[in-house]
């Protein structure tokens, strides 16, 4: 169908983007999840701001114009009013993330109380507790897994609390949301999308069932609250499921390539690791460098609504631009010797990783604290974390991360 169609011509683009390194030109359909696209990156920026590919998209490379394209009225997350086209890369629907105003004003008004600071600080504890039980199992066992046995459950879990899925409910919900998480990648075949939608349907139960005890029985939990913004008319019944799974999908699978992304920069740059262990209290200013340095998400897209022009490149309405935010953090204009992980950079929060503008991550200030407990945590309580085997890739585009990172502690 016309969704996995654009999810071709976006593999097409990245394929252009990745054949920039030039030693694979010429093959279209490339898949360079082994790649780092930093080299590429910075040969895209050296020919603008705004590079046309050949296969229909425009790709912003700087901080500056990824800025422009993020934070302007020209530019929108759904196609141009009446151009008839209707081509999405939402493999299912995550809510207010592919919504333009009114509907993403209404509905990311609903979900950001949930996300205000005030709130996040009640969270602390609880994403302490979880870190400390995991790490516990991990650390008694010396040998384990950084992806499988820490980055991976602990987001969801803290999620699944904070939204108030039950414990026996905890084991398929993060079953659903790995398959769920895989969609932000766009549908790899026919049989992934179905899989795709089973879970979703599977998790649309669960929380109609959540939701309806919620109503009858509210507690302090987000899907009380979002029980409640239905029966206040804030919300329409058949939107609140899509909005449940944008909170559960846009929370996890970034979050957990933030640790795995954060731990093998500072393993592989052992003065920073030092620098941290000698130091826990940096470790809200590594997550910062982390996010810069590599970022969990990779690119967002943009419809252009109006005719406009980006740091002098024009752009047409009803063309698409892709946003390669890994490659602003990058930019040499802004990020002195960009290349480097340097935990004490002073901009390093300049980053664009929670991307800009009206769509700027909710959960922007519940990611910070669980990378800070998460990074702290294992410097303070594993000193002499190390690499055990080579890390594998997840075989990703928009989202950067790993699928497998063998670590030990001294004793393991
Ligand atoms: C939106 C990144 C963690 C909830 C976004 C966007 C980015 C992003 C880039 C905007 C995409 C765009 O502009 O098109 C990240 C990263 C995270 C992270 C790198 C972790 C390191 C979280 C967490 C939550 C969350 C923990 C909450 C559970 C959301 C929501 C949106 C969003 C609800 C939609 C905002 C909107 O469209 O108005 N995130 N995110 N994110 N994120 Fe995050």
């Amino acid at each position: 169908g016309l969704r996995i169609d654009a999810q071709l011509r976006l593999a097409h683009t990245f394929s252009w983007v990745w054949a920039q390194r030039g030693d694979h030109a010429g093959r279209l359909l490339h898949w360079p999840w082994q790649h780092t696209p930093y080299p590429t990156y910075a040969r895209l920026r050296a020919q603008g701001p705004v590079v046309s590919s050949p296969v229909g998209f425009e790709a912003a490379t700087t901080r500056a114009s990824v800025g422009e394209v993020l934070r302007g009225a020209e530019f929108g997350v759904e196609p141009p009013q009446g151009s008839g086209l209707h081509e999405r890369f939402d493999v299912v629907d995550l809510s207010f993330l592919l919504r333009d105003p009114p509907d993403h004003t209404r509905l990311r008004r609903v979900a950001r109380p949930a996300f205000a600071p005030r709130m996040i600080r009640t969270y602390r504890d609880s994403v302490e507790q979880v870190c400390g039980e995991l790490l516990d199992r991990a650390l008694e066992r010396g040998r384990f897994d950084l992806m499988h046995d820490f980055a991976q459950p602990f987001p969801i879990r803290v999620i699944a609390r904070l939204l108030g899925v039950p414990a026996s409910d905890q084991a398929r919900f993060v079953e659903i949301g790995n398959t769920i998480g895989s969609s932000l990648d766009g549908a790899r075949s026919a049989r992934h999308l179905a899989r795709i939608r089973k879970a979703s349907a599977e998790l649309d139960q669960l929380f109609d069932r959540l939701l309806a005890e919620r109503r009858a029985q509210p507690r302090e939990d987000v899907l009380s609250s979002l029980a409640a913004a239905v029966d206040e008319g804030q919300v329409k019944g058949d939107e609140v499921g899509a909005m449940c799974r944008l909170l559960l999908v846009a929370g996890f699978e970034t979050t957990v390539n933030l640790i795995g992304n954060g731990v093998m920069a500072l393993l592989r740059n052992p003065e920073q690791w030092r620098a941290l262990v000698d130091d826990p209290a940096l470790a809200p200013a590594a997550v910062e460098e982390v996010l810069r340095y590599d970022s969990p998400v990779q690119t967002t897209g943009r419809w252009v609504h109006r005719d406009t022009e980006v740091q002098g490149v024009p752009l047409r309405r009803g063309s698409q631009v892709i946003c390669l935010l890994g490659s602003a953090n990058r930019d040499p204009e802004h990020f002195t010797d960009p290349d480097r992980f340097d935990v004490r950079r002073d901009n390093a929060g300049e980053h664009l990783s929670f991307s800009s503008g009206a769509h700027y991550c909710l959960g922007a200030p519940l990611a910070r604290l669980e990378g800070e407990v998460a990074l702290r945590a294992l410097a303070e309580r594993a000193p002499d974390l190390a690499p055990a085997a080579m890390p594998k890739r997840r075989r990703t585009l928009v989202l950067r991360g790993l699928s497998d990172f063998p670590v030990r502690t001294g004793a393991g």
